[in-house]
């Protein structure tokens, strides 16, 4: 299992804060075509800009690190972070940028969604802003699946980190591999933990999670964690040669809104995982998580839904017995 790492609680979460434009409509619309939808909001969007939200609703001492245009979004971006105790002080705002920005299409009918992200001008985070943080607080340290050489460099700095501290105090390094893009393979042997999404499965060639996870698992350093999330077929992980550990999905009455599903049970599971859970009780608690979040509109009403995270994670380890 993963090691509890040490009394630190801080998670941090490296990748993409952008904004999206979320439009919910009855039915995808045919192309050249004229509707109305049901509801636009904006909402603060990006993988690992979402995964802090999500350890923020859990609460954890999530922080987010990341570039940020300076232009008029930043305000909203910045105090959204703020809404769910995420800590922005070692944001990158970038002068003369502009934001980088997803157009969302959710469909009710089938709770697809479906994205088109634009990024004109914002830079990804370099290796220099990266090394400019203290990373004394962490405990873990979250990637998203970018920016990949930068990031490699990035992980490689917590690696000579974490040959300063005594082995029960290294920082945890995770990395969420999720688009189709052969690159990302680059970033899986450097790390203890690797999310593998659906996506970046298919485009291997992977037709379920087992073969994920044995492909996978061949190009992760030894002992090593590969997770696997899987929509509606939930979650299977292992680690090393012990054997896999499934999880259903928790499927609410209506799927309203999948938009950061998988982000949300990224995030899920590595609270648990940083809380000492087992590598099975953490998938199943990211996969319950997760289909809380369908089950809602945004973000917000999560609050209400889940309360305390180590409660719940008491919760599921009751379940498990
Ligand atoms: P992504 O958002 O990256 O496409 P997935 O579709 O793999 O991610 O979903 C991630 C997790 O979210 C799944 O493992 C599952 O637990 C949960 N999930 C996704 N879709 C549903 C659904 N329709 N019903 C219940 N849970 C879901
Ligand atoms: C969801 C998401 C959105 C963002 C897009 C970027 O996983 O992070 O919030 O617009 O993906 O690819």
């Amino acid at each position: 299992m993963v090691r509890i790492m040490s009394a630190r609680e801080n998670i941090l979460c490296v990748g993409l804060c952008c904004l999206d434009i979320v439009s919910l409509v009855s039915h995808f619309p045919k192309e050249d075509t004229d509707q109305r939808c049901l509801e636009q909001r904006w909402q603060r969007g990006g993988n690992a800009a979402n995964n802090s939200t999500v350890l923020g609703l859990l609460g954890a001492k999530a922080a987010f690190l990341g570039t940020i245009a300076d232009s008029h979004e930043k305000r909203f971006l910045l105090d959204d972070f703020a809404k769910y105790g995420v800590n922005t002080e070692k944001v990158v705002v970038c002068k003369g940028c502009e934001c980088s920005t997803s157009f969302v299409i959710l469909s009710r009918a089938s709770a697809s969604r479906t994205i088109i992200h634009s990024n004109k001008n914002l830079p990804e985070l370099s290796v220099d802003d990266f090394a400019q943080v203290d990373l004394t607080p962490y405990q873990w340290i979250h990637f998203e699946g970018r920016n990949v050489a930068n990031v490699a460099q990035m992980i490689k700095l917590v690696r000579e980190h974490n040959k300063g501290l005594p082995q029960g105090e290294f920082i945890t390094t995770s990395v969420e591999i999720e688009k189709a893009k052969p690159e990302l393979e680059a970033l899986i042997p450097l790390v203890d933990v690797v999310f593998v999404s659906k996506d970046f499965a298919v485009f291997k060639g992977y037709s379920n999670m087992a073969e994920t996870l044995e492909g996978v698992k061949a190009m992760a350093h030894p002992g090593a964690v590969v997770v696997c999330p899987w929509g509606e077929e939930g979650a299977s992980a292992c680690q090393g040669s012990e054997v896999m550990v499934c999880s259903p999905a928790f499927p609410p009455a209506n799927v309203v809104d999948t938009l950061g599903a998988g982000d949300t049970f990224n995030a899920a599971t590595i609270f648990a995982l940083a809380h000492g859970s087992s590598l099975e009780d953490s998938i199943r608690f990211g996969c319950r998580i997760a289909g809380a979040k369908v089950g809602v509109i945004g973000w917000e009403p999560l609050r209400g839904l889940l309360g305390s995270g180590t409660l719940l994670l008491k919760k599921e380890a009751s379940l498990a017995t």
